[in-house]
């Protein structure tokens, strides 16, 4: 008996220790944009806290990061005017094998198509046109309220500012990136100013994005990629026919997406673009995979954290 007790107890203490290390590491990951935990790793100890949780439910609170999305909040004073989302800005499950897709394909209505797409690894924005207009650009934040960074994000160019023909509301998501060489750059002059480098692209992205002088912003060079579009009254009645539609608005619509019929189809998908991706400008760090439908995606929904119509396999990181 006092066995079983001694398990209970270590599993709970192995579980608060795994619960502060993920809430350490989403704080370095999306405040400071310094992580120092794997993408695989993180998961690794997400899916244990996960486990850990469905053993003892009275564990499992609405504030555990198994539940909630890490937050890129900036303090409340930091000059941008945090907003509320209209729809919550989640994240996606992640996968690293054919059989965790398979897995996920399992719970899927049968034959539905799926879109394979790329997985840009910048950080998320959220645009609203109203009338036509770009009125706000929301970063993720908690995922119910991001700041609104849009005098960063009218540097850049590619994004549209009016588009005649739009919803009276109309909302498209995406990436905000550094490409490469913008990412290079800026490194090599914060070298000889001695000050500290940028780990990759993305770190790079979100401090330029989070900068109060636009103009440092504009000089920096930041890009993007749109891969998701919502409101109301919208006319496609799939992921990709919305898409398509926004890209002949002129928005900056990711490309390289292919509609999938098969978990083989999608298979060779990843494996092309695992080497493919080495030659785009901008940072890529796994494979999106959505259903196509959206019929078929209201009626999948949304866990506390991620849509059950997505879910991202992440390449296997390089040394
Ligand atoms: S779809 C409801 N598509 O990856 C979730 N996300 O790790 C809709 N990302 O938070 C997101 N490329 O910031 C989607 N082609 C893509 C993506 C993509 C990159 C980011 C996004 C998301 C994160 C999850």
């Amino acid at each position: 008996m006092k066995d079983l007790f001694d398990i209970e107890n270590n599993e709970r203490t192995e579980a608060a220790e795994l619960r502060a290390e993920l809430e350490q590491a989403n704080y370095e990951y999306y405040v400071l944009n310094s992580p120092r935990l794997s993408d695989r790793d993180f998961d690794f100890k997400l899916k244990r806290l996960q486990a850990l949780e469905d053993r003892y439910p009275d564990l499992k609170t609405a504030d555990s990061p198994t539940q909630k999305v890490g937050s890129d909040l900036s303090k409340k004073a930091s000059g941008f005017e945090q907003v509320a989302h209209r729809y919550p800005m989640l994240s996606l499950a992640n996968s690293y094998s054919r059989e965790e897709i398979e897995d996920w394909v399992r719970h899927l209505p049968e034959e539905v198509e799926i879109v394979a797409e790329l997985k840009y690894d910048g950080l998320s924005i959220s645009l609203h046109y109203e009338h036509g207009r770009l009125a706000r650009a929301l970063t993720r934040g908690d995922g119910v309220r991001g700041d609104d960074v849009l005098r960063n994000i009218l540097t850049i160019r590619s994004i549209p500012t009016y588009v005649q023909g739009l919803p009276d509301y109309y909302e498209i998501r995406g990436e905000v990136l550094l490409p490469w060489e913008a990412f290079e750059r800026l490194n090599k002059e914060r070298e000889e100013q001695e000050e500290p480098l940028f780990a990759n692209p993305r770190n790079a992205a979100s401090g330029t994005l989070k900068l109060l002088n636009a103009s440092e912003v504009a000089r920096r060079g930041l890009t993007c990629r749109l891969y998701h579009v919502l409101g109301e009254g919208l006319q496609g009645q799939t992921h990709a026919e919305r898409l398509e539609q926004a890209k002949e608005w002129g928005f900056p619509v990711s490309e390289h997406m292919q509609v999938c019929q098969s978990v083989d189809e999608v298979m060779s998908f990843i494996e092309r673009w695992d080497t493919e991706r080495k030659n785009l400008p901008v940072a890529t760090d796994g494979i999106v995979l959505k259903v196509n439908s959206i019929a078929v995606q209201q009626e999948l929904g949304f866990t506390a954290k991620t849509p059950r119509w997505a879910i991202a396999y992440k390449f296997p990181a390089e040394k």
